[in-house]
């Protein structure tokens, strides 16, 4: 039998450091009104010496673990979406630990700044099929580590951060995830990287081996830009056209906070109007796999999203990777 599944929980953490524009133009020729008119970026959060991110990914979930009521040793995945992991094996199974999820199994999931959303609807598949019943999905991200502090064009983007959502899988009739669309495009990839620092070392006997590591985030603004201006709308009014739901029915746009002017570039073409369109950008910046998660629980936590309330969401990135997910708040029971 398919079964349903429902947010019934969020969470999120953010690092003590905080970076002003101000700051960031001691370090590169920028300045202030630069980055606000053009990204709509404030301030970002910077993870320092006492933090990891296997400590801001178990702070957001425990939170949303809390919140749904769970006993952490109920939960039977927790799923790590995060393209920079404290430990290239994978961090998910030190946040398992970490939550004492004791009974779950952990894996991460790389998918950049699409991570959450494509986590997401991968949890809900476990829900779904009936193998699992409560799935703890984190997107956390700590771009600074691999942001280049010289370059201006990048920089000012990024931010670290975790947020979290508790799943759960419940009978069909109240199904909370009505639809997704998952796309990705390695042919475009190539303006938006994080790419293998390639060093051919010897080994023995005239053998070489290629030494691991990795160069800083190279971006081509503008093609990232392009791309999302032009993918978003296209794969959310598929998803739309697909579930029958016209876009004057969502209560919210949760997109994956990455410039403002992308989110009102989508809210403009669907005539959804500001009040409607979820933004914290200015205060965190690009948190990648963080921004949907930690922007929902914000929302969720100050009483603007409510039990019930349609939210259409999409998610873009490095890859090229693209999705769409419509879904329904349920909170705790
Ligand atoms: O999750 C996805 C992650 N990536 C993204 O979301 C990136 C998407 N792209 C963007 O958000 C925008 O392309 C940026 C915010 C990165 C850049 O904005 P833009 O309006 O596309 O600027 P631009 O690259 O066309 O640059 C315009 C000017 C250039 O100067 P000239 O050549 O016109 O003299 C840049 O050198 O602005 C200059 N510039 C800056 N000036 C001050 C570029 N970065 C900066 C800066 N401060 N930080």
């Amino acid at each position: 039998m398919i079964r349903g599944v429902t947010l019934v929980g969020s969470g999120s953490a953010t690092p003590c450091q905080r970076v002003s524009n101000d700051q960031l133009g001691l370090r590169v020729e920028t300045n202030d009104a630069w980055i606000k008119s053009r990204t709509g970026i404030r301030v970002r959060r910077v993870v320092g010496p006492e933090e990891s991110l296997a400590d801001l990914a178990k702070q957001a979930g425990l939170s949303a673990i809390h919140m749904a009521g769970w006993d952490p040793e109920s939960i039977d995945l927790v799923l790590l979406a995060t393209s920079t992991p404290d430990d290239l094996f994978g961090s998910a199974p030190k946040v398992q630990a970490k939550l004492g999820a004791n009974r779950a199994v952990a894996f991460d999931l790389t998918a950049a700044c699409s991570g959450f959303l494509f986590a997401l609807v991968t949890a809900a598949q476990f829900l779904r099929s009936g193998a699992m019943q409560r799935v703890l999905v984190i997107g956390a991200d700590q771009l600074s580590r691999w942001v280049d502090w010289d370059d201006r064009r990048s920089c000012v983007l990024f931010g670290d951060g975790a947020g979290a959502v508790a799943l759960q899988a419940t009978s069909s009739d109240i199904d909370g995830l009505i639809g997704f669309c998952l796309k990705s495009d390695g042919a475009r990839g190539d303006c938006l990287n994080l790419p293998q620092l390639v060093e051919h070392m010897p080994l023995v006997d005239g053998t070489t081996y290629q030494r691991g590591g990795f160069s800083p985030i190279q971006m081509n603004g503008q093609e990232v830009y392009k791309f999302a201006v032009r993918e978003v709308p296209s794969i959310l009014e598929q998803l739309l056209r697909t579930q029958n739901i016209e876009a004057g029915q969502l209560d919210w746009l949760l997109l994956h906070q990455a410039n403002q002017r992308i989110l009102d570039g989508v809210a403009n073409r669907f005539n959804i109007p500001t009040s409607k369109v979820l933004s914290n950008l200015a205060d965190y910046g690009n948190t990648s796999a963080a921004t949907i998660p930690l922007m929902l629980d914000e929302a969720v936590r100050d009483g603007r999203v409510k039990s019930g309330d349609l939210i259409a969401s999409s998610g873009f990135g490095a890859g090229l990777s693209w999705g769409a997910a419509l879904f329904r708040w349920h909170g705790p029971n």
